[in-house]
């Protein structure tokens, strides 16, 4: 793969702007999955009922300065006790499908070994109540809400972890079977290693390059183990991985900013997209790395590698990369979280997928949004920014599916505001607005936008 051309100027062009407002589902391929995303720890709150144990989340929260505004998932959005009003509103919308996650450490509460039927209880009830409202149900296996006992055994560190999570992937396939949709192994291994274990920003913490990088093998071993139990359990499902990736660009024509980002690029993106759609991971960023590559087992990367019916792409921005670091390019437009606001970049990203990696299943984007600090004024929320973001990534989207890339679903995140992680309560990623002081749920414009481009 060649190095990332140099960044062109964003494009939030008004012309493309135009032709986004005017986009409708019938721009779409017929069959084209329009949905919305969530994961557990970040709604469900009900921390310690019907024999959840605590994740690495409920111990990270607790730590002083983990989190900025010094909250934790404990409430949430309280959807473990509310959920069937937020599938009735899930089936407001209008979508076709609900992309949700599961919490290990209700269905395992000491990690491994026995099985919480009561924790199964409350996804058996959510799947049957989509189908009821004639939603598809797409499962995510582990969004990161690690149980905390496992943790104290090395998490994701710790080879074993990845053999748990195949046992725990076995007893939700089982139950849930295949009234699921999809099931996805993992949500974002990057997050869940590097951001975990390396920058110490998500749970639990860990500043070390080389734990990082052994978690992100357990990670991927942990996904090569599950898929044949999804696939024994539920056969008629889809079953795949979710990546979150982005180009990594070059910030300028000398050869060290180029060379910076081919390194974000291979620690970001192929660092997960070579071993799973390839069976290795990428000779030059295994090079750079250097004595703290992960301990690789044979047959690990045959494991790794196993057929994925599909791809799962959480795409947010693009970076930019110069040998300083990243750097925001000028005059671009960013969202609360900071990033820049670049549609193109889910074009090119898409583009390159295919062009890289020949045999690319078929794609859904399992994420994609923007947290806006938006206000309530009465019963509205005006957030004519999301509804931009949403529509003209949309259109970039229908640019790489008319290019010839197979792409089959998009998942807006989120449903409704909820726990941002190191970010607390402070950002709002949602569709529908939630007032935390009362549970209050209120479509914002974006949603009504989202509904009518649905109908
Ligand atoms: C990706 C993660 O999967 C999700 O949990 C998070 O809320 C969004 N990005 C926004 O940061």
């Amino acid at each position: 793969t060649a190095a990332p051309d140099i960044a062109a100027p964003d494009t939030a062009a008004p012309s493309a702007v135009a032709r986004a407002a005017g986009l409708t589902r019938q721009d779409f391929p017929a069959g084209f999955l329009f949905g919305v995303a969530t994961s557990s720890y970040q709604i469900e709150g009900a921390a310690s009922e019907d024999g959840r144990s605590p994740s690495i989340w409920d111990v990270f929260c607790a730590k002083p300065g983990r989190i900025s505004d010094g909250s934790s998932g404990a409430v949430a959005c309280d959807h473990y006790h509310r959920w069937e009003q937020d599938l009735d509103l899930i089936a407001a919308l209008g979508v076709d499908a609900y992309r949700f996650s599961v919490a290990w450490p209700r269905v395992v509460p000491a990690g491994r070994g026995p099985v919480n039927a009561a924790g199964l209880d409350f996804y058996e009830r959510l799947t049957d109540g989509l189908l009821a409202r004639g939603v598809q149900p797409h499962v995510t296996l582990y969004h990161w809400d690690l149980p905390a006992v496992l943790q104290d055994q090395g998490g994701w560190t710790n080879r074993d972890t990845a053999y748990a999570f195949a046992e725990y992937s076995a007893a939700v396939a089982q139950r849930l079977g295949n009234r699921v949709a999809s099931y996805a192994t993992l949500n974002e291994p990057w997050c869940s290693s590097v951001l975990s274990y390396e920058l110490g920003e998500h749970a639990p913490g860990t500043r070390d390059r080389a734990a990082a990088l052994s978690a992100a093998h357990h990670l991927m071993l942990g996904h090569g183990l599950a898929m044949p139990e999804i696939r024994r359990h539920a056969p008629q499902s889809q079953a795949g991985i979710v990546l979150n990736l982005g180009p990594q660009e070059s910030a300028s024509d000398r050869p060290e900013d180029i060379r910076a980002a081919r390194h974000a690029d291979g620690r970001f993106n192929r660092w997960f997209l070579d071993p799973i759609l390839r069976g290795e991971y990428p000779a030059d960023t295994w090079e750079e790395i250097g004595g703290d590559a992960p301990p690789v087992q044979t047959g690990d990367l045959n494991l790794i590698s196993a057929h994925n019916d599909f791809l799962g792409v959480n795409y947010y921005t693009r970076g930019v990369i110069g040998a300083q670091g990243g750097v925001l390019p000028e005059g671009a437009s960013v969202t609360d979280m900071g990033w820049e606001i670049h549609p193109q970049g889910l074009t090119d990203l898409l583009l390159r997928l295919k062009a890289d990696y020949p045999g690319l299943p078929p794609i859904y984007i399992t994420e994609n949004g923007a947290a806006f600090s938006d206000e309530r004024s009465g019963d509205r929320v005006h957030d004519p920014r999301r509804t931009e973001f949403l529509s003209t990534h949309l259109n970039a989207l229908l640019d790489a599916s008319q290019a010839g890339v197979d792409v089959r679903g998009y998942f807006a995140w989120s449903l409704m505001d909820n726990f941002e992680w190191a970010f607390g309560y402070e950002k709002r990623f949602g569709l529908i607005y939630v007032d935390y002081d009362t549970q209050e749920r209120l479509m914002k414009d974006s949603a009504l936008w989202y509904q009518a481009f649905l109908k």
